[in-house]
């Protein structure tokens, strides 16, 4: 076994869990695309070094999905539409300690 450090510092974990078809789950509702638009969106802002989207496997809240949980700061977002991805990311780089200047700084405030 290695072990080192995580080199992020916040981790946005996003439910795709996929259930039989007429069972409730993120994936039927779009988890994938909004995992990817996550992704995406923090790539874009150049935060990939320090942010990390992860697939996750199911949250146990399957009627309110789809659910993304963000880490450190105590979020779990319900009912997730990929309109919602930009207050996500807003949320997740409030308080990330980042080079000056970042590509996120018109994002955060220390204040907002
Ligand atoms: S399938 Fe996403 S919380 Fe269960």
């Amino acid at each position: 076994m290695e072990r080192r450090r995580v080199p992020y510092q916040k981790i946005l974990f996003v439910c795709v869990n996929q259930r039989e078809p007429h069972e409730t789950c993120c994936a039927h509702r779009e988890s994938e695309a909004i995992a990817a638009a996550l992704k995406a969106r923090i790539k874009a802002l150049g935060l990939s070094r320090w942010v990390r989207v992860s697939k996750s496997g199911c949250q146990d809240l399957c009627a309110k999905g789809p659910n993304v949980m963000l880490f450190p700061g105590d979020l779990w977002y319900h009912g997730v539409t990929p309109d919602d991805v930009e207050q996500i990311v807003q949320d997740t780089v409030r308080g990330l300690s980042l080079p000056d200047p970042s590509p996120a700084a018109s994002l955060w405030s220390p204040t907002g």
